[in-house]
C-alpha cells in the first residue's frame, strides 16, 4: 500500500547510492548524516504532488509551442542574504517580464523560480585558493560555510536542516505573494511602466509598453478586471533548484498517496546539471526514479548520441513535459553545436522542451579577477537560440536567467553600461554573476521582437 503523501516512507529512491557519484561532500560523521536524512524524511514535503503533475501539464503545452518557460532566480541561494524584500524583489522581476513575454509571444508563460531549494553547487576544482590558502571549494550553504578556513569548510549535514526550514519559509512567502494581490496584472505593468520611463533607453520599450497598457485597459473596459477574473489577480509560481546534493533530494521525497508515484517534493522542478549528467552515474540514477518534470543542462561539447540516450534514460515512454532540455553552450559556441542536437532529437521524434540557459557558456573572469558576464554575449546567445530553432523548425520554449531583483553590479553591459570598474561597487553574488532588476527588464523587450517570430510549431502552420 503507498504510504501517505505527509509521511516519509522506505521505498524512497536510493538506488543512486550504488552508483559512482560527482561533485558531492565528504561527511566526516556517517551516523550524524543519517540522523538528518531520518529526520528530514519525517518533515511534510515542500511541495504537493498534485502541483508537480500541473507544472507537468504545462510543460506539455510548452513542449508543444503552446506556451513559454521562464526561469529564474539566484546561482545560489545563501543563509545570509535571506529576506523578505529579497524574495519579494526577485518574484517581482520575474513576473515583469513574464508580462512583457506573454504579450510578445502571445502565448502563457510558466514561471519557475530558481529559489527555495537553490543552495548547492557543483565546483570545477576541488580545492580554491584564498589569499594564498588552499581550501576545499565552496560549494553551498547547504554543505558548509563559505569563510576561508578549514574548520568551516567541513561539510555539516546541520546545514541540510536549515536550507529545508529556509526554503519553506521561502515558499511561504512566495505562495502569498502569487495569492495575495501582488502579482495583479496591472500592478505589474505598472512596475515595466516606471522601469520604461526610468530607462536611458526609454523610447525603444515604450512602443510595446503602451500596447500592453491599451490592452489592459481595453480588458478593463470589456469587464475583465481584476474583481472579475481571478487569473487577472493571482498566478502560480513553482520552484526548482539544481538536485545536487542526493541525501537531501532522497530524503524529501515522497511516495504520492493517489498514485503509489514517487515525488521529489523538494521542489516542483529539479535538474541534473552539466558536471553530473553522466549516463550510468548517480544523478541519472536518482531522477530515473522520481516522477517530477526534470531539466538536463546541455553544454556544447555533448555528443548527439550521448543526448539521444540520456533522454531515452530518463524518458523512456516519451511522456510530453518530463524533460526539458537546458542548453548553455555560449554564444560564440552555439551557431555551431545546436543545430545538429535539434536534428537528432528532432529525427527521434522526442517531445522535450528547449530552453536557453544564454549564462553558463558567457561567463569570463575580468583583469582584477571578478568572474562577469558580458550583457551583450547574453543576449547575443538567445537571439541565437531563437534564430537557429526557428531555421530548424523546431520550437525555442524557454529560457533561465541567474537574475535577483537586487540592484547589483555583476553582469557588465546593459542600458546603464555597467563596466568592468563599476563591478566592486555592488558584486554581492555568492557564486555566479546575475543579472539585475534593469537588465532583466531590458533583456525582456530586447528578445521580444525574436520571440514574436519563434512562431508556432510546423504542423500548426
Ligand atoms: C547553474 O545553473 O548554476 C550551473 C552550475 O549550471 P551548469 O550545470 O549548466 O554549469
Ligand atoms: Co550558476
Amino acid at each position: 500500500m503507498p504510504s501517505d503523501t505527509q509521511s516519509a516512507s522506505n521505498v524512497l529512491p536510493s538506488s543512486w547510492r550504488n552508483f559512482p557519484i560527482k561533485q558531492q561532500p565528504e561527511y566526516p560523521d556517517a551516523a550524524h548524516l543519517e540522523r538528518v536524512e531520518q529526520q528530514l524524511a519525517a518533515l511534510p514535503p515542500l511541495v504537493f504532488a498534485q502541483e508537480i503533475r500541473d507544472l507537468k501539464q504545462n510543460l506539455a503545452q510548452v513542449a508543444a509551442g503552446k506556451g513559454f518557460l521562464l526561469q529564474g532566480g539566484d546561482c545560489a541561494e545563501t543563509f545570509a542574504e535571506f529576506s523578505a524584500n529579497k524574495i519579494r524583489d526577485t518574484f517581482k522581476v520575474l513576473l515583469q517580464m513574464a508580462i512583457v513575454l506573454t504579450f510578445a509571444g502571445r502565448r502563457p508563460v510558466t514561471k519557475i523560480a530558481r529559489t527555495a531549494g537553490q543552495f548547492a553547487k557543483p565546483r570545477s576544482a576541488d580545492y580554491e585558493e584564498i589569499d594564498g590558502v588552499s581550501l576545499p571549494s565552496f560549494r553551498g550553504d547547504i554543505i558548509h560555510a563559505a569563510d576561508p578556513s578549514p574548520e568551516a569548510r567541513v561539510p555539516n549535514p546541520e546545514r541540510m536542516l536549515q536550507a529545508y526550514h529556509q526554503s519553506a519559509s521561502t515558499l511561504n512567502l512566495l505562495r502569498a505573494f502569487a495569492q495575495g494581490g501582488l502579482a495583479d496584472l496591472h500592478q505589474v505593468h505598472r512596475w515595466n511602466m516606471s522601469f520604461v520611463e526610468a530607462s536611458p533607453v526609454k523610447e525603444r520599450y515604450l512602443k510595446m509598453s503602451k500596447r500592453i497598457e491599451d490592452a489592459l485597459a481595453f480588458m478593463e473596459v470589456c469587464g475583465i478586471t481584476s474583481e472579475t477574473a481571478p487569473s487577472i489577480r493571482e498566478t502560480q509560481l513553482f520552484t526548482s533548484h539544481e538536485a545536487l546534493l542526493l541525501n537531501y533530494e532522497q530524503a524529501l521525497s515522497r511516495i504520492d498517496s493517489f498514485t503509489g508515484k514517487c515525488y521529489n517534493c523538494s521542489a516542483h522542478f529539479v535538474w541534473i546539471g552539466e558536471r553530473t549528467r553522466q549516463l550510468d552515474h548517480a544523478h541519472v540514477e536518482f531522477f530515473k526514479h522520481i516522477e517530477n518534470p526534470v531539466g538536463v543542462k546541455i553544454g556544447p561539447t555533448i555528443k548527439t548520441d550521448e543526448l539521444l540516450r540520456l533522454i531515452e534514460a530518463l524518458n523512456p515512454d516519451n511522456e510530453a513535459g518530463r524533460i526539458t532540455l537546458i542548453t548553455r553552450m555560449g554564444a560564440d559556441m552555439l551557431p555551431q553545436a545546436l543545430p545538429e542536437l535539434i536534428r537528432a532529437v528532432q529525427r527521434q521524434g522526442f517531445d522535450v522542451v528547449w530552453s536557453c540557459d544564454p549564462m553558463h557558456g558567457n561567463t569570463v573572469k575580468t583583469s582584477t579577477g571578478f568572474k562577469t558576464r558580458q550583457f551583450d554575449a547574453i543576449l547575443r546567445e538567445l537571439q541565437q537560440f531563437f534564430a537557429v530553432h526557428q531555421a530548424e523548425g523546431s520550437y525555442p520554449g524557454g529560457i533561465h536567467l541567474e537574475m535577483t531583483g537586487e540592484h547589483v553590479t555583476e553582469c557588465t553591459g546593459g542600458a546603464y553600461e555597467i563596466s568592468e570598474s563599476d563591478l566592486a561597487t555592488r558584486y554581492l553574488t555568492s557564486c555566479d554573476p546575475r543579472l539585475n532588476a534593469d537588465q532583466v527588464l531590458e533583456l525582456a523587450y530586447l528578445i521580444a521582437d525574436a520571440f514574436k517570430h519563434a512562431g508556432p510549431l510546423p504542423d500548426d502552420r
